[in-house]
């Protein structure tokens, strides 16, 4: 019998990362997900968000039968078949037929993949969202950061070290750093709020949008 993959982080912030969505999003538009993971946020937040359509995708593709699970099981007919995806990838996803265009989307998510991945995968990102982003489009992250005038919570810096310790690559990023690496991707950050269990909702754009959405 298929068991899907669970993640508890997932299930205990899918509601506050969905109602800051609720809070920023249009009603329609088209989402990318990158760092699908189980798929639990993407059932829980296409849901809730019928007039999008959500393209989930990781990494890698064993995550896609627990994606396609949770979609299922959520009713949620507006989540696409998962892509594998790479964010350090030259070139994120097919390009639609006939077309010279790179897709691009309204939202573009990614939670807590920055920590879990080499400091390659920031700049891809950024880079690839640039090129993704629709015209007024956002970029989200979630997860834990450092920031330089706020005060670490040891729960960070315990999480840090172990994710060190497990792979020297990974750690729990500077909020500035990945700024650095968004603006030079052409991105702005224009919101930043504060999540449960010390994490951060980051909200990213291009310029003209920035300005709009700052708070
Ligand atoms: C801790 S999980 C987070 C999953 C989900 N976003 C969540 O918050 O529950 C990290 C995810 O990042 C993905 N990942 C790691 N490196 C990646 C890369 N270079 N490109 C895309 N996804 C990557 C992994 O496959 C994994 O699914």
């Amino acid at each position: 019998m298929f068991t899907p993959d669970f993640s508890p982080s997932a299930e205990q912030n899918k509601q506050p990362i969905l109602t800051r969505l609720l809070q920023l999003l249009p009603a329609q538009g088209t989402a990318l997900e990158i760092a699908s993971g189980t798929g639990q946020h993407a059932a829980s937040f296409a849901s809730h968000l019928p007039g999008w359509t959500w393209q989930p995708t990781d990494t890698h593709s064993n995550a896609f039968a627990s994606i396609n699970h949770y979609a299922q099981q959520a009713g949620a007919s507006n989540v696409l078949a998962p892509q594998q995806l790479d964010v350090c990838a030259e070139r994120w996803l097919a390009q639609a037929p006939g077309t010279d265009a790179p897709p691009n989307f309204d939202l573009i998510f990614c939670a807590n993949m920055l920590h879990i991945a080499p400091w390659t995968a920031c700049t891809g990102l950024m880079r690839g969202s640039a090129r993704h982003l629709a015209p007024g489009g956002v970029l989200v992250t979630y997860g834990p950061y450092l920031e330089q005038e706020v005060p670490t919570a040891p729960s960070n810096l315990g999480f840090d070290a172990s994710l060190r310790a497990h792979n020297p690559a990974w750690g729990v990023r500077w909020r500035e750093d990945v700024q650095a690496q968004a603006q030079l991707a052409g991105l702005c950050l224009a919101q930043r709020h504060t999540m449960p269990a010390n994490n951060l909702l980051l909200v990213w754009a291009q310029p003209a949008a920035a300005h709009k959405l700052a708070l």
